[in-house]
């Protein structure tokens, strides 16, 4: 694997790597990694000829500073989960390669995504999150992008300023790598106990529930039976929102359009999202 600290030198490589026909395939992260990216990373290496991984804490995407002080820092381990993975080039930049002195701060036009479920408990946060990637996307000019659907508003999100700023790659959305007993892996998961993420289990059990009482009609009372099962169980929550695939609220079922489940929940000061596509 060949390690890139400067964006000018990665694209120059991966602009003579693309004259000659590579497929390139990107996975951005903030580090810590999982099988949840490994799976993104393996994904990629079987659709391109390359894949990048880029590992950088965006500080622009943190609305809480304790949040980003307290993310977790792995880097020797990502390395070396990285080669074993079969991944081509690592991007490890410093703050000013991603936003340099005379970087020009956007405003991206998201509308309502922007705003809803985690923009309201993390305001400004996916403003922060589409200047990193863009940023990243100028720099690699990947065919590809792989997200896991884990951040299912991420996805979203991305695929709008995909479309808005007309980058010319394609979105891969890959499913969501849970522990045995449910739990989707998470970089946060590390400030977990065993105790705590083996409770924190009744996140997935708690969607799958909602999944199986599913039927056309008023979604109310599944939704608030989920909440007080998670509350009971001394989680506290944010929120718990059965909406369409593109985000919008549904509170009554025709039983034919597609539906997805979002929870945010926090135990023990470790803020916990998931989702599940329910029909
Ligand atoms: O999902 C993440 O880890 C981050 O939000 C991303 C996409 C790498 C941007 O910093």
């Amino acid at each position: 694997m060949i390690i890139f600290k400067k964006a000018s030198d990665l694209s120059k490589y991966l602009e003579n790597q693309i004259k000659n026909e590579k497929k390139v395939g990107f996975v951005p992260t903030m580090g810590a990694l999982h099988q949840g990216h490994i799976s993104l990373i393996l994904q990629s290496s079987k659709e391109n000829d390359l894949t990048v991984c880029s590992i950088f804490i965006n500080p622009t995407q943190f609305n809480d500073k304790d949040d980003f002080n307290k993310y977790p820092v792995t880097i020797e381990d990502d390395i070396h989960l990285l080669e074993l993975n079969g991944c081509s080039i690592l991007f490890l930049p410093d703050e000013t390669e991603i936003y340099p002195p005379n970087f020009i701060k956007k405003n991206y036009e998201l509308g309502y995504l922007e705003y809803c479920l985690e923009g309201i408990y993390r305001p400004g946060h996916y403003q922060g999150v589409c200047m990193v990637v863009d940023s990243l996307l100028s720099i690699i000019q990947c065919h590809n992008l792989y997200l896991g659907q884990k951040d299912y508003q991420q996805c979203k999100v991305i695929g709008k300023l995909i479309e808005i700023c007309k980058i010319n790659t394609r979105l891969h959305i890959t499913p969501t790598v849970r522990e045995p007993n449910g739990l989707a892996m998470s970089s946060r998961n590390r400030r977990l106990s065993n105790a705590e993420k083996e409770h924190a289990g009744l996140i997935f059990s708690t969607m799958l529930t909602i999944k199986n009482q599913l039927k056309e009609g008023d979604l109310s009372l599944i939704q608030s039976n989920a909440s007080n099962t998670l509350s009971n169980e001394g989680f506290m929550i944010d929120y718990i929102e059965i909406t369409d695939l593109n985000l919008n609220q549904v509170k009554s079922w025709d039983g034919k359009i597609s539906l997805i489940v979002l929870v945010a929940v926090v135990t023990n000061h470790v803020r916990l999202i998931d989702n599940m596509i329910i029909c």
